[in-house]
């Protein structure tokens, strides 16, 4: 078996702490108005739990110009909230699973094994997995294709170039139709790229760049998740997750940190801000660094975003807290404790002043943010809509591109160009985080005025709120084939909200379906190990 997703000790630290909580005086609880079938005085009281950072995976081997790293899918029971028992899908038996980090030009290759059960222990299909490393331009055979399953039992070597910026990736479930209840079950995980641009800059690093992923969840009596998307609208939990600890407190020197960000909800949005009302700085978006960091005080983040954001401890006193809230978005549920997300305690002075600045320009500008309208060489309008009980993209879903044999495409632009899309959300009730695979794009427009502060920077995700149009602009390449488009509120995208295009030409070699399959045989050596 692989690490436990708490090993021993964590689990005991966790016990003791949640013990000697209840040694203080009452502090508050959850209410009911709750999602959890637990009851509300067995929900841990918020900011109690210490804060956890998933582990960083070694590779197993590296050659000059690759690391290898061998990953596995498999069912395991962790303790999310204490005194609780979760059965949990996780990688390599983490949830979050661990972080990797890679440097542009260097090759990564991923062997995912699903070793999970035959059938979901309470919703009963059966888990074929499909690994997606999000923010990568990967060739379509290696980018998690939505027709390319991996059963139980199975292994497949995803093949990763790192040939873009150095940014905050994350890599998730993205099997088809099963996406949404394997992400919630724990298969996400971030995955950190960086370049000589990046190490260069004077920024927070090392002990000082910290992963937050953030998610929801529901419990049933026994611990383990509730499951209830709405009639595919979405799951709220109400029990907020930052790497996978319910509201955990973390201890931070007076200095600056840096954050990577990472929405991994099924359904939900946030707008953080800091309790203090203190402003922080925006400085990387999904594709990587801004030109210039840009200073906020509320950061609306929708699924799958990700943000860099530098959080200065400096001025705030010793012992003292200050939280991360949520001040919610439209269309999301929101439970008694939803608003709160976790708690820093300043220890005391800064134990290393290094990286400790953000520079008033930090890269030039992203290629995404070079483009301008008139590189364009075409208009396409996509609109976002539910039609009946289903989700759709321009009246069609996934569906119907299994049902041309994965031919039908949104659009075929060619390796270079560059085009606009405007993207369209004409409800009041939804709100639809857009994603586009393999490229990086600029947001144009924000219902025709320029996007805020926080959107100045490339993306790969862009949230399409109420009754809103968005404009974006991108060039495809490097890769050509066929990629999908979809909604990442994850049942959206599962009842069906996805689509494709294709760049270039669509040819053997690069066939999600039918090249680099996964296989049942017994795996090869991996770089020269087993
Ligand atoms: Cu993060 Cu197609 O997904
Ligand atoms: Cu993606
Ligand atoms: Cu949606």
């Amino acid at each position: 078996m692989d690490t436990p997703a708490l090993s021993r000790r964590d689990a005991l630290k966790v016990s003791a702490l949640a013990a000697a909580a209840l040694a203080l005086p009452w502090r508050g609880t959850l209410s009911a108005k709750s999602a959890s079938r637990i009851a509300s005085s067995k929900l841990p009281t918020p900011y109690t739990v210490p804060f956890w950072t998933p582990p960083v995976l070694p590779p197993v081997s590296s050659t000059a110009t690759a690391d290898y790293y061998r990953i596995t899918q498999s069912a395991f029971v962790g303790e999310i909230l204490p005194g609780f028992k979760t059965p949990l899908w996780g990688y390599n038996g983490s949830v979050p699973g661990p972080t990797i980090k890679a440097r542009r030009g260097r090759q990564t290759v991923m062997r995912q094994i699903n070793q999970l059960p035959a059938k979901h222990p309470t919703l009963g299909y059966v888990p074929w997995t499909s690994t997606h490393l999000h923010g990568m331009p990967s060739k379509p055979q290696y980018d998690g294709y939505a027709g390319d399953n991996s059963m139980p039992g199975q292994w497949k070597d995803y093949v990763y170039p790192n040939s873009c910026e150095a940014r905050t990736l994350w890599y998730h479930d993205h099997g088809v139709h099963h996406t949404a209840e394997n992400v919630y079950m724990g298969l996400a995980a971030q995955y950190h790229l960086t370049d000589a641009v990046e190490e260069q800059l004077p920024i927070p690093k090392g002990r000082y760049d910290v992963p937050l992923t953030i998610s929801d969840a529901a419990f049933a009596e026994t611990g383990a998740l509730l499951w209830d998307d709405n009639t595919h609208s979405g799951v709220y939990g109400d029990v907020i997750l930052v790497n996978g600890r319910p509201w955990p407190t973390m201890q931070v020197e007076q200095r600056k940190y840096r954050f990577r960000v990472l929405n991994a909800s099924v359904a939900r949005g946030y707008t953080l801000r800091l309790s203090n009302g203190q402003p922080f700085q925006v400085i990387a978006t999904d594709g990587g660094l801004m030109a210039t960091p840009q200073a906020v005080t509320k950061l609306r983040i929708g699924m799958a975003e990700r943000y860099e954001i530098v959080i200065d401890f400096a001025a705030i006193g010793k012992g003292l807290k200050i939280q991360l809230l949520n001040d919610g978005v439209k269309n999301a549920t929101d439970y008694d404790h939803t608003g709160k997300v976790m708690q820093f305690q300043v220890t005391g002075p800064a134990t290393s002043t290094v990286n400790n600045t953000v520079p008033p320009v930090l890269a030039a500008p992203h290629p995404a943010m070079t483009l301008t309208p008139a590189m364009s060489t075409a208009t396409r309008k996509m609109r976002l809509q539910r039609t009946g009980q289903i989700w759709t993209i321009n009246g069609e879903t996934w569906d119907d591109v299994e049902g041309s044999d994965f031919s039908r495409v949104f659009a075929n632009p060619q390796v270079g160009d560059v085009e606009i899309w405007e993207v369209e959300n004409r409800s009041g009730g939804w709100f639809h985080p857009l994603h586009i695979h393999l490229v990086d794009f600029q947001v144009l427009t924000r219902n025709g005025a320029p996007p805020p502060a926080q959107e100045r920077g490339p993306k790969d995700v862009v949230y399409i709120g109420e009754n809103e149009t968005v404009r974006l602009i991108m060039r495809f390449g490097p890769e050509h084939g066929r990629y999908m488009i979809h909604c990442h509120n994850l049942s959206h995208e599962d009842h069906d909200m996805m689509t494709q295009f294709q760049v270039g030409l669509h040819d053997a070699e690069c066939d999600p379906v039918n090249a680099a399959r996964p296989s049942y045989d017994p795996a090869p050596a991996l770089g020269g190990l087993r």
